[in-house]
């Protein structure tokens, strides 16, 4: 970790955390929210490493107040959430369900109680269980349903959400859940994924429209971005390269900024129809960004189905989950979207950033975690870097606030700010708590 003085942030700069609604909340049978994929995946066996559920996470449903004060003694200027789909309109379409709605405004309200801006993504990957039943993110009906979602929502939240967000990560959300079958609703399509794709994307424009009707709060989406890295330096390799970048850091880039799907990823594209890509390029205010770490890219073996074949990075650190530490790459990241999007590109807020360590009590009973501020450090820093060379980056928010209930890897990963013990739910700021506090104290 560098000894000099971490550079200074201008004044306005949005410092926050974010975390999402089923892997916090439980309370998932309260006040009639419906079921959602993550439930029936949680309980489907097999699928988590642990065999646990989200049905009672960190509890924050009950322990909401608990948790805005953790908030507010961090001094964050803003709070990153998400709403859950499945409380707010639970069957997906049919009546709103106005006790769902209750939470995220009494939520909300205690937020700007605190001197905290409420900022609210609409989708982080909790669909309810009969959209997916209708067809979930391969009908091209459940945009129209997600539009109508978040007017409901924004009818009751309006202007005291600071920031909207309208999907996390919908890379992961096609890969990992459509793609590959390691997150919920657990299905294996590799390539045939793209109506996943194209339908988030139309679901993100149709509720931009949506929201411009609610709100004069400005709107971003969340995307996951990874640099890539060539694992060798021949002509395949390059190409290979190539194909992940477009897949992983364009296809929900370029077509969001007016330019279109990029070419040469083979997709099937007729799910996509005339007006729709002007839907997608609706102007966003913010664009989030979700970076965890640089991916190592080679030529594929012969036979294989993908353009491209994954490769474990060397000669960096690693977190509990085996993820490179390559602050690097998000001054990477940050510069490439700069030059690739140039004009295009709206201010930038680093919407998640973070890494997972097993952090445990001390006899003494707290929590230190010297490599979680070594990231934050790191991290901090090639940000500011990046904002010396231009790239306008106007917040940073780390994932996450506290332990919680990490998809697949259920209980195994603890990537919070502050420890939970998930059999009592006591919460115990980390020493990472206590460095963020102070820098962010910084007169
Ligand atoms: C991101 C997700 C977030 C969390 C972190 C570790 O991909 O958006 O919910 O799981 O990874």
């Amino acid at each position: 970790m560098s000894t000099a003085a971490m550079p200074e942030f201008p004044a306005g700069f949005r410092w926050g955390v974010s975390t999402s609604a089923y892997q916090i909340e439980g309370g998932v049978d309260e006040n009639g929210r419906g079921a959602s994929i993550w439930d029936t995946f949680a309980h489907s066996p097999g699928r988590i490493a642990d065999g646990s559920t989200g049905d009672v996470a960190c509890d924050h449903y009950h322990r909401h107040a608990e948790d805005v004060a953790l908030l507010a003694g961090l001094g964050v200027s803003a709070y990153r959430f998400s709403i859950a789909w499945p409380r707010v309109r639970p069957a997906g379409d049919g009546p709103v369900n106005a006790r769902g709605l209750d939470f995220y405004d009494r939520l909300v309200d205690d937020l700007l109680a605190h001197d905290v801006d409420p900022v609210a993504t609409l989708f982080h990957w909790d669909l309810p269980q009969s959209r997916q039943d209708a067809g979930g993110w391969l009908a091209r009906d459940t945009a129209h349903r997600f539009a109508e979602y978040a007017d409901a929502t924004a009818a009751r939240l309006g202007d005291r959400v600071k920031l909207w967000i309208t999907l996390n990560e919908p890379f992961i959300h096609m890969s990992l859940g459509h793609g590959t079958g390691e997150h919920a609703p657990g299905r294996t399509l590799l390539f045939d994924a793209f109506p996943v794709a194209h339908h988030q994307l139309l679901a993100h424009g149709l509720a931009v429209a949506a929201l411009r009707t609610r709100t004069t709060s400005p709107i971003a989406i969340a995307n996951n971005y990874s640099p890539v890295r060539a694992a060798g330096d021949s002509d395949a390799d390059r190409t290979a390269v190539a194909a992940y970048e477009a897949l992983h850091n364009r296809l929900f880039t370029d077509p969001l900024l007016g330019r279109g799907y990029p070419d040469g990823l083979g997709f099937d594209t007729a799910v996509v129809r005339a007006g729709d890509l002007d839907v997608i390029a609706a102007p966003i205010d913010v664009l989030g960004v979700n970076y965890y770490n640089p991916t190592g890219v080679r030529a594929p073996q012969e036979g294989s189905p993908l353009p491209f074949e994954l490769v474990p990075l060397q000669g960096y650190p690693r977190t509990a989950f085996d993820w490179p530490v390559a602050p690097d790459g998000l001054h990477e990241l940050l510069g490439w979207l700069h030059r690739t999007y140039a004009d295009d590109l709206p201010p930038i807020q680093v919407t998640e950033s973070g890494c997972a360590y097993d952090d445990a009590p001390d006899a003494d009973g707290r929590v230190h975690d010297p490599q979680r501020i070594a990231y934050l450090d790191g991290h901090l820093r090639a940000v500011r870097a990046a904002m010396d060379e231009g790239v306008d980056v106007t917040g940073y928010f780390v994932w996450s606030l506290l332990d919680n209930w990490e998809w697949a890897e259920g209980f195994t990963k603890r990537f919070g700010l502050v420890h939970v013990d998930f059999d009592t739910q006591v919460r115990t700021p980390k020493s990472s708590y206590a460095w963020l506090r102070d820098l962010i104290a910084r007169p």
